[in-house]
């Protein structure tokens, strides 16, 4: 009976020890992530942020969001120019009270304990403290990034 209580804790240990790890980096942990869950929509043959913007209504109609399946494809739309898109589309909307989940949480994982472990890889690669929601420039409720905050960032490759 202890012996398989022990089991299943270092089993529940390993599960959840990889997005707790320090050194995650976006060869070895988010590009994998990306690959299964995103790629469908950002991956090969879809069209850049700029193409994106000119056709925006029909794409996303389509289904087809903007190219982000590179290093640093996929870091424009976390530090410079789409500051914190990647942070408020995936966020769980559990920071602050009333707020909603980004709208790409959802395609983290079949169910919310592969979003949540998914979720805690992506904050981990941005690093303590790198995970804003802010926008580059203040817009609406959204204000600025702060230098402080862009310099948490740790994006390990
Ligand atoms: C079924 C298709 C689909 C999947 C799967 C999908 N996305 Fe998206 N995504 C879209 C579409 C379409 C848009 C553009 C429409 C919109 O803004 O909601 C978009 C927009 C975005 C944006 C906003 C980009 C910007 O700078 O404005 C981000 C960030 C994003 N997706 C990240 C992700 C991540 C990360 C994943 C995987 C966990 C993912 N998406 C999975 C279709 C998808």
């Amino acid at each position: 009976m202890l012996k398989k209580l022990i089991t299943a804790l270092a089993v529940a240990a390993a599960i959840t020890a990889p997005a707790l790890a320090q050194n995650v980096t976006y060869t070895k942990d988010i590009a994998p992530v990306f690959k299964e869950f995103c790629s469908e929509c950002h991956g090969e043959g879809t069209p850049l942020f700029k193409e994106f913007k000119k056709q925006e209504e029909k794409f996303t109609k389509e289904k087809t969001g903007p190219r982000m399946d590179s290093y640093p494809l996929l870091i424009t739309h976390i530090a410079y120019p789409e500051t914190g898109a990647i942070q408020r589309r995936l966020d769980d909307g559990k920071a602050s009270p009333g707020s909603k989940p980004g709208n790409m949480y959802r395609y983290l994982g079949g169910d919310d304990q592969e979003r949540q472990k998914n979720l805690a890889l992506f904050k981990a690669w941005l690093g303590e403290g790198g995970w804003n929601l802010n926008r580059w420039a203040a817009r609406g409720d959204v204000p600025a990034v702060t230098k402080e905050q862009l310099d948490k960032l740790k994006l390990a490759y």
